[in-house]
């Protein structure tokens, strides 16, 4: 039986989140022994949640057969960075959460995490090193690109596609057929009706530009 080692990137909440969903996975899915690790550029975090917390050089170097990768910073530019630093070395994995529902013709990329209370049905695309909070629905035909982060119970109607390491704040309601533009921001609670352009920040009911 060959020892797989998890290193959870970054030591914060989200990671925290995290961690109950990957040993839910682990413990119904996997024949194999594993040890899982925060990873962390934060040298004065020894520990966190009761695991050791290594450096991304300390983890890479541990002489473990196999190792693998959750993603857990918020900030898609961190996610990028970490992955443009060790892809090709090392598997990330998508970390899903037991209860998500997935209907029907959905499509998944890599590097996911997804939490509690998720569902998609149809037709959906989720591109690679995505970040999908607790309690979001996305309806059919959306189309997710590489590097979005959606916050907590958000709802997308169908159709809608959010470009490139655009974040969706908590709760935000977006209307079907909607496009959000790559870099962009949705602020919490917002109720987006028309199309945002690409790095724009939109809050409100009905979203609109920030400083309009
Ligand atoms: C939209 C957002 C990105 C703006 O952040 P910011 O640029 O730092 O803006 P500020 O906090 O300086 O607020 C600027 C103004 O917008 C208002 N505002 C900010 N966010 C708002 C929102 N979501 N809805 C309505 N008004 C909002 C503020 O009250 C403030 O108004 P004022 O100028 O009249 O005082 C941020 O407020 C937000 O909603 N982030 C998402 C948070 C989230 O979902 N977290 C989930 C964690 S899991």
């Amino acid at each position: 039986m060959s020892l797989i080692t998890y290193g959870i990137f970054g030591a914060g909440g989200n990671a925290s989140e995290l961690l109950p969903i990957l040993k839910e996975q682990l413990n119904t899915s996997s024949a194999n022994k594993y040890k899982i690790f925060f990873v962390d550029e934060d040298e004065t975090k020894k520990t966190f949640c009761n695991l050791n917390v290594l450096t991304t050089k300390e983890f890479m170097n541990l002489n473990k057969n196999q190792k693998k990768i959750v993603l857990s910073p918020a900030d898609s530019k961190v996610r990028e960075r970490i992955v443009d630093e060790l892809q090709g070395n090392i598997d990330f994995i998508n970390l899903i959460s037991r209860d998500f529902v997935n209907l029907s013709e959905c499509s998944l990329g890599n590097g996911l995490t997804i939490a509690q209370k998720c569902i998609i049905t149809s037709g959906v695309k989720l591109g690679n090193f995505i970040q999908i909070n607790l309690n979001v629905s996305i309806q059919h035909n959306c189309l997710i690109e590489d590097y979005v982060t959606i916050a907590p119970s958000v709802s997308l109607m169908g159709n809608v596609k959010i470009g490139k390491h655009a974040y969706i704040g908590a709760g935000a309601v977006i209307k079907q057929g909607v496009q959000i533009g790559p870099r962009s921001t949705v602020g919490m609670g917002s109720v987006v009706v028309k199309d945002v352009p690409e790095d724009t920040t939109v809050y409100g009911n009905p979203a609109k530009p920030k400083n309009n």
